[in-house]
């Protein structure tokens, strides 16, 4: 009996995803958004920086904020930290912001204001891993190098059937050696463009987590995964991130005209450098610092906010701060900070959850 046509071929050489996923790309993958239509590294790198860990549809706005603020990397490597931080308010990973600007510093310091042109000296700066790195390179220089970031690690992995454990670092290289190997000898510049953006492109729609789309794909008859119906197993992870929860308090403390004081938060740890509210890990601590229960005005409905490892409680208490400054006169409002009392104040650096809560609580 004949083989029907479309009898996945096990034999087939996993080069042919190349031209594939390339050709996908060109037809059915994102085009238009605003960092695609140039080659200049300040624009991609920072769209790369951006959506690490950000949906597109978030990072629009932010992206062309940003670059009205700072047209090119010696504005931003000029500019305050605060700035910079206070422009990327909102999209979290607040160290991304930071090593955004320390790296726009070290290009121009150490580079004269040009970004280096290979993806080994662009891991040398800050905030830009092996993935990234890869993916400025190939799409402004067309260099012949594989990005491999979350996704790709899914689609590649299923594609090869690859079933080394990527918590190891051992299999994380040998898949990388793989991604690599999937390369043709000679790409042009805009082939590594479209098998770049392809392969970001097919790892956040088709090969999707739970529920891939194997019939849409340009992998078909290629993905061994799929092939043998065993997607979900891949990728193999066996060590899982372990998540905490930290509860904090959150002091608001209000002035009789209706301002409230944030502080800024220490340059290391959780929200580095933003400004917030004073914050205990327990009530009776925050109230002790500030004038104990008389001068407790309210409680606010509590916060959930989730970090890459952590999961955030945050209670916030609103004190009467002339109370809490006759209660406590020696430790009011010690560490640097500012009042804020309209919401047209709120141009700093915020945790998001603290963001909205002042939206709400503070008059326009
Ligand atoms: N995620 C990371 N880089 C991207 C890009 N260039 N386009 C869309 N999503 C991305």
């Amino acid at each position: 009996m004949p083989l029907a046509a479309s009898a996945p071929s096990l034999t087939a050489s996993p080069l042919l995803f190349f031209p594939r996923l390339v050709e996908w790309q060109r037809r059915h993958g994102r085009s238009g958004l605003p960092w695609q239509g140039t080659r200049d590294p300040y624009r991609v790198w920072l769209s790369e920086i951006m959506l690490q860990q950000t949906q597109v549809t978030t990072v629009l706005g932010y992206y062309s904020r940003f670059l009205e603020r700072f047209p090119d990397v010696r504005t931003l490597a000029a500019a305050p930290q605060e700035a910079v931080l206070a422009l990327w308010s909102g999209l979290g990973y607040y160290s991304r912001a930071r090593n955004l600007h320390r790296c726009a510093q070290a290009v121009v310091e150490q580079w004269g204001g040009a970004f280096p042109a290979s993806a080994e000296q662009l891991q040398t700066l800050p905030g830009i891993g092996r993935s990234t790195a890869a993916a400025i390179a190939a799409f402004c220089f067309g260099e012949r190098i594989s990005i491999l970031d979350g996704n790709v690690k899914r689609v590649l992995s299923r594609l090869l059937a690859f079933d080394g454990d990527l918590a190891t670092l051992a299999q994380e290289r040998r898949l990388w050696a793989l991604a690599q190997d999937l390369l043709p000898a000679a790409p042009s510049h805009d082939e590594m463009v479209a098998w770049t953006q392809g392969l970001m492109d097919l790892g956040s729609s088709l090969c999707s987590r739970s529920k891939p789309d194997c019939a849409a794909c340009p992998g078909t008859g290629l993905c061994l995964a799929s092939a043998q119906a065993r997607t979900g197993e891949f990728p193999v992870r066996t060590r899982k991130l372990k998540r905490s929860t930290v509860e904090w308090w959150w002091l608001l403390l209000r002035r009789p005209d209706g301002a409230v004081w944030l502080e800024r938060r220490p340059a290391e740890g959780i929200w580095a450098g933003l400004y917030s509210l004073p914050t205990y890990g327990s009530r009776a601590e925050g109230l002790a610092a500030f004038g104990g229960e008389p001068a407790l005005r309210q409680e606010h409905e509590t916060l959930r906010h989730t970090l890459t490892h952590r999961d955030l409680v945050l209670r916030p208490l609103e004190l009467d701060w002339s109370a809490a400054l006759q209660e406590a006169p020696g430790s009011a409002c010690a560490a640097p900070g500012l009042w804020v009392q309209h919401q047209s104040d709120l141009d700093l650096g915020l945790p998001a959850p603290l963001r909205s809560l002042l939206e709400r609580l503070l008059p326009a």
